[in-house]
């Protein structure tokens, strides 16, 4: 850690040890290739030359196994700490692969605040093919505990929550599922907090995924899944449904997601700070409703957070002043950040989830959630911390031009 950065991770957790060591060198050993290449090629063969009948290199057919991939799942098993991990052609996939652990009648529960792909699945799919999904708020224990039933065999919890940015306690979480059932699946989609920040499997969960897409890549230029698993039990059904369902990743984007985490640690570090300072920020301005950073005290579970996190990546929310009209121009008026979907890339970007990546979650749980129209989700990017600000302040000061009763008397 350089000096600049103690003063942000104070109160976290330690750094994992050898982090970025692991990140550079793990699974990408020159020993492997006979070219003893430093960087692992991009192995497209979707089929391999057999010794003999069956007698083969560890590599039959691309679906099964390929070379580039096997350097990217050894890479993050490391980074998570965990035996094992399974790469995916998405998020999604990783979430489909996953819940066909289950069968038709057993019962899964969902964190109500997830991100619209997961949230579409669950309610819209998983339920079609007869398994019994109810949503609840993880956050607080006893709603956990009072849902969990006889047939729940899966636990599928997001934290920071997306876009309201609820956080779990994981260890608490995991203890209570497992006392009421220890074979019930616990799983923690890790995308917004990464395998730098957090590790849920050291506390307890029986799954971490990632929908890679977003920081694990971090370049917003691969879709991808990853799946980090200690119990020999579940990898082998994992690796097997991998193989049979066939949602695996191209090993162009294996090759690349790769090469994206050898570099997760330093884009985390300066997430973070990039983050923190646009939070206070916009904390201290009197056109911000209410901010929601985990990595800020005024997060109702800033402890948690401390407690289980090694510090927090770009994802702010924040409620604007006013009303749609006012995200909207908001939005419209920021420069750097781009209104997009999508986050955990180099880019800032911006949107408002209630009529952009969130719109498919039914008006009702919306209103729910606090996913308003004035509800602004950022992904704090890579770029100068001064030109984030200014970006932020400039388009506040656009939104506030427009006419609204309660901005004109505060300014
Ligand atoms: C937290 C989280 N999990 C899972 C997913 C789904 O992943 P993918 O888009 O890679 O399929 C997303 C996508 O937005 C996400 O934000």
């Amino acid at each position: 850690l350089d000096l600049e950065n103690i003063s942000i991770h104070s109160g976290f957790c330690t750094p994992f040890k050898s982090f970025a060591t692991k990140a550079i060198h793990v699974g990408q050993e020159p020993e492997q290739w006979k070219s003893m290449a430093v960087v692992p090629p991009i192995s497209l063969s979707t089929t391999f030359k057999q010794h003999g009948p069956g007698n083969h290199t560890g590599f039959e057919y691309s679906r099964s196994g390929n070379p580039t991939r096997n350097c990217l799942e050894k890479a993050v098993a490391a980074l998570d700490d965990a035996k094992y991990c399974v790469a995916f052609a998405s998020g999604m996939a990783a979430a489909v692969t996953i819940t066909h652990l289950l069968k038709a009648g057993e019962g899964i529960i969902i964190m109500d605040d997830v991100n619209r792909g997961t949230n579409c699945y669950f309610q819209r799919i998983a339920v079609e093919f007869g398994l019994d999904v109810s949503l609840v708020d993880c956050s607080k224990l006893n709603l956990l505990k009072a849902a969990l039933k006889a047939n729940t065999k899966l636990v599928w919890i997001e934290t920071p929550s997306n876009p309201t940015m609820k956080v779990v306690d994981i260890q608490a979480c995991a203890d209570l599922v497992h006392e009421h059932n220890k074979d019930t699946v616990v799983v923690f989609d890790n995308t917004f907090m990464t395998a730098y920040f957090q590790r849920p499997l050291a506390l307890g969960a029986d799954i971490c995924m990632y929908s890679a897409t977003k920081y694990m890549n971090g370049h917003s230029d691969v879709l991808m899944g990853l799946v980090s698993v200690n119990r020999d039990d579940l990898y082998e059904r994992l690796k097997f449904l991998q193989n049979a369902l066939g949602g695996v990743p191209s090993p162009f984007d294996c090759f690349l997601c790769n090469r994206g985490l050898k570099m997760l640690h330093l884009r985390m570090e300066r997430h973070f700070k990039n983050a923190l300072a646009a939070a206070k920020f916009l904390e201290a301005n009197s056109r911000v409703e209410r901010v929601i950073f985990p990595g800020l005290p005024s997060h109702p579970q800033h402890e948690v957070v401390k407690r289980q996190c090694t510090g927090c990546p770009g994802m702010i929310s924040f409620y604007i002043k006013g009303k749609l009209e006012h995200a909207t121009t908001f939005l419209k008026s920021l420069k750097l950040f781009l209104l997009a979907g999508s986050l955990g890339g180099n880019e800032s970007l911006a949107g408002i989830p209630a009529i952009m990546t969130h719109v498919s979650v039914p008006e009702k749980e919306r209103k729910e959630l606090g996913i308003t129209d004035t509800l602004i989700r950022l992904s704090v990017g890579l770029e100068d911390e001064a030109d984030i600000i200014e970006d932020l302040q400039q388009a506040l000061a656009a939104a506030v031009s427009i006419r609204h009763p309660t901005l004109l008397l505060s300014h």
